[in-house]
């Protein structure tokens, strides 16, 4: 049998989460569904399941200490990805990308008008696109809201020194509700956008090993992907020897 002459060349991948990143990401993966589990058994009091689930965590005793343990890991990735952010060159890369500006609200309505048939192309992404940017905003007003409203809760007495009985109230009808849109907005529109879109259904990698295919980069962060490359050349052009320079005897001097 004829052996292949050449071997199929593996596809270009680039990095997109770092090690650091996608553990941070576990963190918040493992943290924030335990407050799910743990939460929604008080908000669903009443019902059957949420009995079922209390008697499987060890009772009320056992579900409200499992929520103070996740609360406490997810605060303490909060205050750790805030150093994070300004304390590393890749954070602060990061940040900068991630910040929300004019052109993003552009990039919505023409994204808007190509599902409506109006434009031939979708709007042609950076690093994070406005829906990446505003997913990323979610988190951080989520987490920023339901820990200082959680907080008031676990210690009520305490709060309620400083604060009104309808304050603390507040806090509690803020924190019920803005647990059930944040656990909707990851169950419906951060799984849909991972696992289910088409093009990266069953799942995308980049949460397990942080690379993106060459494809995907064209696809997904075309702007992003032409400016590596742009890079890449200049850092090519700089490497190369200067063909026209005159080379000069060793130990000779050149200069006045
Ligand atoms: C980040 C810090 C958080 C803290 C300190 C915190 C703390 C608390 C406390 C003390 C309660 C009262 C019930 C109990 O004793 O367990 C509670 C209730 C609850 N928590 Fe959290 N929590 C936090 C985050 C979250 C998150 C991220 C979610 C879900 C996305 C969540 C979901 C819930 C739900 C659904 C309830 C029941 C609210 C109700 O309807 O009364 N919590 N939380």
């Amino acid at each position: 049998m004829k052996e292949a002459s050449a071997a199929a060349v593996p596809e270009r991948t680039f990095e997109r989460l770092t090690l650091n990143q996608r553990l941070q990401h576990a963190v918040l993966m493992v943290s924030f569904t335990t407050l799910v589990v743990t939460g929604m058994p008080v908000r669903y009091a009443e019902s059957g399941w949420a009995a079922w689930l209390t008697a499987l965590m060890g009772g009320a005793e056992g579900r409200a200490l499992l929520h103070r343990v996740a609360a406490v890991v997810l605060m303490l990735l909060a205050v750790y990805h805030v150093g994070y952010l300004v304390g590393t060159r890749r954070g602060r890369y990061e940040l900068r990308q991630l910040i929300p500006w004019f052109p993003d609200a552009w990039d919505a309505i023409h994204h808007l008008l190509y599902y409506l048939g109006r434009r031939p192309h979708p709007p042609r992404f950076g690093r994070f696109s406005y829906i990446e940017k505003f997913e990323y905003l979610a988190v951080v007003w989520g987490t920023f809201c339901m820990g200082v409203t959680g907080l008031v809760l676990w210690f009520e007495v305490e709060a309620m020194r400083y604060l009104p009985k309808w304050a603390v109230d507040v806090c509690r009808v803020i924190h019920s509700y803005e647990a059930l849109l944040a656990a909707l907005a990851i169950a419906v529109w951060h799984l849909y956008c991972v696992h289910f879109r088409p093009d990266v259904f069953p799942m995308s990698r980049i949460w397990l090993d942080g690379r993106i295919s060459e494809a995907e980069m064209k696809l997904h962060h075309p702007r992003e992907y032409e400016e590596i490359l742009r890079r890449e050349a200049a850092a090519t052009a700089a490497e190369e020897p200067d063909l026209g320079a005159v080379p000069q005897p060793a130990g000779k001097e050149t200069g006045s």
